[in-house]
């Protein structure tokens, strides 16, 4: 059966997944937004390990336990930080969605749940960063037949409506 991709409004920290991304920053050490969210729920034992990590390239990811959350692990990728398109942002954005993917793949993970990475403090406008991030389902789930479940989380109404609009456009199937 062909994985399910879900686009769904809730808080990422709350699912119960083999893996919820982390729309981290190059230190990995934590921050705002949904990193904050995640680093609080997950406990200090997250922060010692992705010190080791010794930090992320935009456009590349790592991955973690989860510790604290119900998700086992957390795979931190870091995207880029809007300009004007222009910039090389969309390509960025791409590489950090298809890096989640493999690691995901490498370490036999059969679900993932992703928050709209670089749609907030980075600034990438909503409605493109959903393109980019449906496209790369896609991709990933032709790729690794063990991939059971895609889900893009939203905190908002709004941006969740921005997610289903991209899909149906795209002609992707999803579930709510
Ligand atoms: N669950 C789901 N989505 C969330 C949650 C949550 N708990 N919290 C926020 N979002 P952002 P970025 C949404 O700013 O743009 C940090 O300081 C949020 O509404 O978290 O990649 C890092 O350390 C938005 O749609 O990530 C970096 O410095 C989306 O998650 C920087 O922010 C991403 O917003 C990364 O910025």
């Amino acid at each position: 059966m062909p994985a399910v991709i879900e686009i769904i409004q809730a808080d990422i920290t709350t699912l119960s997944v083999d893996a919820i991304v982390n729309a981290a920053n190059n230190t990995l050490l934590g921050g705002g937004g949904v990193d904050g969210a995640i680093h609080r729920v997950a406990g200090p034992e997250l922060v010692r390990e992705c010190a080791a990590l010794q930090g992320c390239e935009t456009g590349d990811a790592k991955i973690s336990g989860g510790y604290g959350l119900p998700a086992r692990h957390v795979i931190h990728t870091v995207g880029p930080v809007w300009k004007d398109g222009a910039h090389g942002e969309p390509k960025l954005l791409e590489s950090s969605y298809r890096r989640c993917f493999e690691v995901a793949h490498q370490h036999g993970l059969k679900s993932i749940a992703f928050p709209a990475i670089s749609a907030g403090v980075y600034g990438y406008p909503i409605g493109e960063a959903a393109v980019v991030a449906l496209a790369a389902a896609l991709e990933a789930i032709n790729l690794y037949p063990e991939l059971k479940r895609v889900v893009f989380v939203q905190f908002s109404e709004g941006a969740q409506q921005v997610y289903r609009e991209a899909a149906t456009r795209l002609g992707i199937p999803y579930t709510t």
